[in-house]
């Protein structure tokens, strides 16, 4: 089973590079399940009904967040009638949603995906490491194919969390800090790790605002405004192909694509289509 898991998608221009790549990265890795963190997706701050609706028909399998779920006040609604999009688990149990859910894919193999949030520079949550071993055991009845987001800022703590579940899922991937670290690999157990998978969304940017405004707030040390950027958009991703008899990794590959390259990579589609 090939999995497709898209970095934090960041305001318009990140639900435009869904939309427009999304379709040929699936069809040039043959994609069966897709996972994006959306944490991001309405104005680089939260999720509304409106976006997640929108980034699904996209092809999206399941939704996963972190610390930005609650940005918009809409979500603690939506999420508990949309169960494709996940909260971290390891939350307050008065939160509304879940951090777990098993997909099907069209012809009912199914797949995990696990949602949890890391505690270094981080909002207070339970536990991730107990709370994902919890979970992950609970969904191994379910499903042999389990993918983990550890949504969390510090790359001791996803390194941590990788080793923690090395053998027992299939992948481990880090988001949140939107910037895509070069180590990709599986770990000796058999679980494909990458500590940070990027950001789906706006480059020329400070993690996705306007820079000049972030700058400011930096250089004088004074509240500013902060507006979503749109320069330099780009696709960040994982594909993870993973073993159904085992429930392991075979290979995880990284993306990082441009306007362009999505571009090229569906002129090459047509041209294919065409012979
Ligand atoms: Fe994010
Ligand atoms: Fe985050």
């Amino acid at each position: 089973m090939r999995i497709l898991f898209i970095g934090d998608v960041f305001g318009r221009p990140g639900r435009d590079l869904v939309r427009l790549g999304l379709p040929v990265l699936a069809a040039r890795h043959e994609a069966d399940a897709v996972v994006a963190n959306v944490e991001n997706a309405a104005s680089g701050a939260g999720i509304t009904r409106e976006t997640g609706e929108a980034l699904l028909k996209c092809g999206i399998d399941v939704m996963t967040t972190g610390n930005h779920v609650w940005d918009r006040r809409e979500a603690l609604a939506y999420i508990g009638a949309e169960p494709r999009l996940l909260r971290p688990l390891n939350m307050s149990s008065a939160a509304p949603g879940r951090g777990a859910y098993v997909a099907r894919l069209a012809d009912g193999r199914p797949i995990g995906v696990l949602n949890v949030m890391g505690r270094v520079f981080m909002p207070p949550v339970d536990n991730p490491f107990d709370a994902a071993a919890a979970a992950a055991d609970r969904l191994a009845r379910e499903c042999r194919v389990i993918v983990v987001d550890m949504h969390a800022e510090a790359t001791a703590e996803k390194i941590a969390m990788g080793w923690h579940l090395d053998g027992r899922v299939a992948a481990v991937v880090g988001t949140h800090t939107h910037v895509q670290t070069a180590d990709a690999r599986v770990l000796p157990g058999g679980t494909a790790y990458v500590t940070d998978v990027g950001m789906t969304g706006p480059h020329d940017s400070i993690i996705g605002m306007e820079r000049a405004e972030v700058l400011a707030r930096f250089v004088t040390g004074l509240p500013s405004r902060m507006e979503p950027a749109s320069a330099n958009p780009r696709l960040q991703a994982v594909v993870i192909d993973a073993d159904e008899r085992t429930g392991l990794a075979r290979a995880i590959e990284r993306i990082d694509w441009s306007l362009d390259d999505i571009s090229a990579a569906r002129r090459t589609v047509d041209d294919e289509r065409a012979f």
